[in-house]
């Protein structure tokens, strides 16, 4: 079933004391692989938590894969592979023996865990250092460990908690191939937190984006990037550019080192009235055309919005 509901939240509020940290989420996942996307702060790692049942929201309601969060969080948990942002990993314990341990946490029976820590130790790279004490891996290697015990009761869900953090260049690039890899082989689900926009454009379909503990945008990832909600033009402009600048001041400008401009305007905004404004304030459009939306434009504008709402 292709429009399956794999998580659905209705007004889900979690605080933290006073501080709310899920401000009234309602959100609607399907199957596939999402991005969600925020900056530090935004709520990512704690949304995940409550939808995992690790924290139980104050009000709002949501089910997993069919399983009320509140009332089954251990059916939900079964179902679900964590990869946590903080290192969950045991000192002591060497790396099969952990991720089998992981795996009898999930349910498993000991002998299949112990059959499966092998093999997802080996999927992730780590075979050869599968005996050593975890707490002498290197970050990493743990970033690896994490994702075999999140993988190793075969979830159909699995959540990702900034998987590349603190990773170098190259095992940023092969724990990314390793997620889209899991992702194209079509039956796990994935959500993958980060606040990199590189990592979610390399593997997500879809990406929601969050602020201040809201969900502030949703989208696939091709809308977000065509963006009929975004038009960025390039110029360049001879003379005094000054005025023309106060004129468009509403509108987000920036400058590169060529000094061309990148203004971002409302798919709405009439072109031909930048070339009217340029004239009323006698400068000269030198270049224009339009610029190639990068999923970080579309990301500045719905966090550049999301407050504009919250005021
Ligand atoms: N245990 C806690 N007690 C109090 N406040 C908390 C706690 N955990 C998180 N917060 C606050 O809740 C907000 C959301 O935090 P959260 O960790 O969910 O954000 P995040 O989007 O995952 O950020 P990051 O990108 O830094 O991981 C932040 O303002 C954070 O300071
Ligand atoms: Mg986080």
């Amino acid at each position: 079933m292709e429009n399956e509901k794999i998580i659905e939240l209705k007004n889900i509020v979690f605080s933290y004391g006073n501080f709310k940290a899920i401000d009234n989420v309602t959100l609607d996942i399907g199957k596939g692989i999402y991005g969600l996307l925020g900056p530090n702060g935004a709520g990512k790692t704690t949304l995940m938590k409550v939808i995992l049942g690790f924290l139980i929201p104050s009000s709002g309601s949501g089910t997993v894969l069919g399983y009320d969060i509140t009332d089954s969080p251990l059916e939900v948990r079964k179902r679900i592979g964590y990869m946590p942002e903080s290192d969950c990993l045991i000192p002591g314990m060497d790396a099969v023996g952990l991720t089998a341990y992981l795996g009898e946490l999930s349910g498993m029976p000991r002998q299949e865990a112990i059959k499966r820590a092998h093999e997802v130790l080996y999927y992730v790279g780590l075979d050869e250092s599968r005996y050593r004490k975890v707490e002498t891996y290197s970050t990493g290697m743990k970033q690896r460990m994490k994702l075999a015990a999140a993988l190793v009761h075969d979830p159909e869900l699995l959540f990702l908690d900034e998987p590349t953090s603190g990773m170098d260049p190259q095992g940023r690039k092969e724990m990314l191939e390793l997620i889209n890899d899991i992702a194209a082989k079509g039956t796990m689900n994935i959500i993958l937190s980060s606040h990199i926009l590189a990592d979610v454009e390399a593997s997500c379909k879809h990406v929601l984006i969050m602020n201040k503990g809201k969900i502030i945008s949703e989208q696939d990832i091709a809308t977000a990037l065509n963006m009929g909600a975004l038009n960025i033009i390039e110029l360049k402009l001879n003379g005094d550019a000054a005025a023309f600048k106060e004129k468009m001041a509403a509108y987000k400008m920036e400058q590169d080192d060529k000094g061309v401009y990148r203004i971002h305007l409302p798919a709405d905004f009439p072109l031909q009235s930048l070339f009217k404004t340029a004239y009323d304030s006698k400068v000269q459009i030198r270049h224009f055309r339009k610029s190639k939306v990068t999923l970080e434009d579309a990301f500045v504008t719905a966090i550049g919005k999301g407050d504009a709402n919250a005021h």
